[in-house]
């Protein structure tokens, strides 16, 4: 396939969970599959884009390119994602799929946290993990495009659109969790991509083809400045 506005570009996408170690047994995590993420680091590969995957622990085959390049890098925590995803750059475009942990255990207990015969509860402290995105749009090598994903319950327009501004993206794609046939584990989503004066419903389809059409969108707005693969890579 020819590659048109994405060959050449560098892309970094962050794909699945990320889990958070409580002890040597235990973590919290999601339910984030990475197939989102996946589906869409092959289909900037298939567009001639030099890919890097930054993944969370996930079950998935790194997607075969054919001739495209994809270089998938695995991590587990927020803390590793974030120095992944930098480490990447620099970078024209990101599109942060991952479902990236907001907080953290304070510690992680070294030995097994046993229970406690004196009391029926365990309280954790937890502390904010560091936001990629957000970091990403203040960075000195900010990539052209920020693409972030929104996953929510509720008024999912009026929290992917604070969401847009706030963490200053270019383009956010919100899903409704918890509906059947779309979401975390499924193979199937339905998404609403917004931006300034943009609100584009795609699907429901797989998220093969969702993951065609958001790119499509990001060629259509891809500044046209150079490339960072030009500069500093
Ligand atoms: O605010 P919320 O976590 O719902 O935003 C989701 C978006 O922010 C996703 O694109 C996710 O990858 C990104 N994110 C991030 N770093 C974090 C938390 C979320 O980049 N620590």
């Amino acid at each position: 396939m020819s590659g048109g506005a994405l060959a050449g570009r560098h892309v970094v996408v962050s794909a699945g969970p990320t889990y958070e170690d409580i002890d040597p047994v235990r973590f919290l995590g999601n339910r984030s599959s990475g197939k989102m993420g996946f589906a869409i680091a092959a289909a900037a590969a298939a567009r001639a884009a030099p890919v890097t995957l930054i993944s969370g622990p996930v079950t998935l085959p790194t997607p075969d390119t054919g001739s495209g390049s994809l270089h998938r890098i695995d991590v587990r925590s927020a803390a590793q994602m974030h120095a992944a995803v930098i480490g990447a750059l620099p970078a024209d475009i990101y599109i942060g799929a991952a479902a990236v942990a907001d907080y953290t255990p304070a510690r992680v207990a070294a030995e097994k946290i046993k229970k406690s015969s004196g009391s029926d509860g365990l309280t954790l402290q937890l502390v904010r993990t560091r936001d990629i995105l957000a970091d990403l749009a203040v960075h000195p090598h900010r990539p052209g495009l920020l693409v972030g994903f929104a996953a929510e319950t509720e008024e999912v327009e009026r929290h992917a659109r604070g969401k847009l501004a706030a963490k200053q993206l270019d383009l956010i794609a919100a899903n409704r969790v918890g509906v059947a046939g779309s979401g975390f584990e499924s193979d199937d989503n339905a998404l609403v991509i917004y931006g300034s004066g943009l609100a584009l419903s795609l699907g429901p389809a797989s998220k093969h083809e969702l993951a065609a059409q958001l790119l499509e969108l990001i060629c259509q707005r891809m500044p046209a400045a150079t490339r960072a693969s030009d500069s500093t890579r």
